[in-house]
């Protein structure tokens, strides 16, 4: 389930909040910049679909959305727990950084979770298919795809190597809790 959990960044063990309404999820989002939306496939896709195929049932939503903000280019991310690269991947942003570009993530499958650091207090938002995330350059952040990393994502790119993490050097990642899964 599509879940926003609402911690002050010093306190870790007990949100001050939990929304899992997509209104209130929206509304608390939009509060610190984070644009966060729900998308429908325009067709049936089955769990194999090829990423030709998912971004055609989504052709509507995501060429608004590059309207909006000049994104130049999607493709599809895969993640499944036997991928020889899932340790790999889940270490690679799992420490709080920021971007140049947006970090624009749309689940068309599975789960995965943004940690959004703003305003002295942390944003746990649990993404599920169908969920669109925003999240503007230089937003501080980390994201955990869990022990086994299962879900399907279309990655939105406005410049080249916008993608790349500037890390902060802050430890604040590993005092929050870890994601395991969506269930
Ligand atoms: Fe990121």
């Amino acid at each position: 389930m599509t879940t926003l959990s609402v911690y002050a960044e010093q306190q870790p063990q007990q949100p001050l909040g939990v929304y899992t309404e997509f209104a209130a999820i929206r509304d608390q989002l939009a509060q610190i910049g984070v644009e966060f939306e729900r998308w429908d496939a325009s067709r049936p896709l089955s769990a194999t679909a090829e990423p030709d195929e998912v971004i055609a049932a989504y052709r509507d939503s995501i060429d608004r959305l590059n309207a909006k903000y000049g994104f130049v280019s999607v493709d599809v991310v895969s993640m499944h727990p036997d991928h020889p690269q899932a340790e790999t991947a889940r270490g690679k942003f799992l420490s709080e950084h920021t971007h140049d570009d947006f970090e624009t993530r749309f689940f068309v499958d599975g789960a995965g979770a943004f940690y959004i650091r703003a305003g002295g207090k942390v944003f746990l938002t649990v993404c599920t298919k169908g969920d669109l995330i925003n999240l503007p350059a230089n937003v501080t952040h980390w994201f955990d795809m869990g022990p086994r990393p299962d879900f399907k994502a279309i990655r939105f790119f406005r410049i080249p190597e916008g993608w790349v993490g500037h890390f902060t050097g802050d430890a604040i990642a590993e005092r929050f809790p870890k994601f395991a899964s969506a269930a």
